[in-house]
């Protein structure tokens, strides 16, 4: 059966165009707020696959979505590796720091294939429950984002260490920026091979560099992971995110050959439809702050969006995830908008 997403990735342009939202599963759903109580730790919370499954499929149940994301973490990569990971209420992440060359001796990936192994059983089960119209997207965080937590140890950070590491010794950091790039190619090669149609690669922290310094951080591992795959699995689509990286985003698609781009609600959409759309499959980018404000505004910049971009290949999204506080009503009537959008706005 087809997948609109999948479809789209392949060039063909569905008018209206398919949806899912990045963090469409989490703290706004009050069917997850309550699964969560499961579990007091988050991480243990993604290495339970039954708990793991239900979340993923939570949003699928409420909604008609395109496409369903793994529920899980970009930092499972630095916790398979061996790191400690934890997360605090209301902080967000917390990760002893990675500060200099001498602590990368601290990273093995000896136990790497069985700390993912619950996360790989998550990808099988929901695979197995998915409806066959629906596509199935897994995903990791990219080598230079997934760095930032390992290096600055959390996410309010002005990143001051991992920026002065990466210029002052570059040579080591690309130790670290190597290590998260290969365990990062395996453990999506086992994503795919339990049952992903798709994988987004989230590059959060991308716009904190210059041109110069986005091409060896950002472009060069990024374009690794998807050649490694490729290797395998050939055209396999990829979706990269470079958020807030600006007019870098051109060169991120002509260099890393990602499938599709996820735009932030930065990029101007006149730009997105007349450059970066004629490279590649555009996903984006109501801003996720209207849509946790929802009436007129979120419908108005709604219609603006695909205004400017049904004429290409396109799937509805978000700039960025959705935020905890969202009413579950904004979401419903923002797909319901996009469903019927005929290509005028009343
Ligand atoms: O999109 C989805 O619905 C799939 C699940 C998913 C989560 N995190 C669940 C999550 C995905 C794809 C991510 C990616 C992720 N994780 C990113 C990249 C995208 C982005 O938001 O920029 C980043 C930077 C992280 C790291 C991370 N994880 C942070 C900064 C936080 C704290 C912020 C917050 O919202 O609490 C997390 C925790 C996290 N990841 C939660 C969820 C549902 C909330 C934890 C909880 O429920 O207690």
């Amino acid at each position: 059966m087809e997948k609109k997403v999948t479809e789209v990735l392949n060039k063909k342009i569905i008018k209206p165009p398919p949806i899912w939202f990045m963090r469409q599963a989490g703290r706004y759903l009050p069917e997850y707020r309550k699964l969560r109580k499961s579990c007091s730790n988050f991480l243990d919370f993604c290495y339970s696959p039954e708990l793991a499954i239900k979340a993923t499929l939570q949003p699928m149940k409420r909604y008609d979505l395109d496409a369903a994301i793994l529920f899980s973490d970009i930092l499972i990569i630095p916790d398979a590796l061996g790191q400690k990971v934890w997360f605090k209420e209301g902080e967000g992440p917390i990760l002893d720091p990675i500060k200099s060359h001498s602590d990368l001796k601290i990273l093995s990936s000896n136990c790497f294939r069985e700390r993912i192994d619950p996360i790989l059983r998550t990808v099988s089960g929901v695979k197995k429950e998915l409806p066959k119209n629906k596509a199935f997207i897994g995903f990791c965080g990219a080598p230079w984002t997934v760095a930032v937590y390992m290096v600055e140890g959390k996410g309010k950070t002005d990143c001051s260490r991992i920026l002065k590491w990466a210029s002052k010794d570059p040579e080591s950091f690309a130790k670290l920026i190597g290590i998260v790039t290969d365990n990062s190619i395996r453990y999506l090669l086992h994503q795919i091979r339990c049952g992903v149609d798709v994988i987004q690669i989230f590059d959060s922290w991308s716009g904190l560099l210059n041109a110069e310094q986005f091409q060896q951080w950002v472009i060069l591992p990024t374009k690794k992971i998807i050649a490694e795959i490729r290797k395998k699995y050939t055209n396999f689509p990829f979706i990269g995110f470079p958020r807030l990286a600006g007019p870098n985003v051109l060169d991120y698609i002509i260099e890393t050959k990602v499938t599709g781009v996820s735009i932030d609600d930065t990029v101007s959409l006149h730009w997105a439809a007349k450059v970066l759309q004629t490279k590649s499959v555009i996903q984006g980018n109501l801003s996720n702050k209207l849509l946790l404000e929802g009436g007129q505004p979120m419908k108005i910049a709604a219609n603006n969006i695909l205004n400017n971009l049904h004429n290409g290949p396109f799937i509805f999204n978000l700039g960025h995830g959705v935020l905890p506080g969202t009413p579950v009503k904004n979401v419903e009537k923002l797909i319901e908008y996009i469903k019927n959008w005929k290509g005028y706005y009343s």
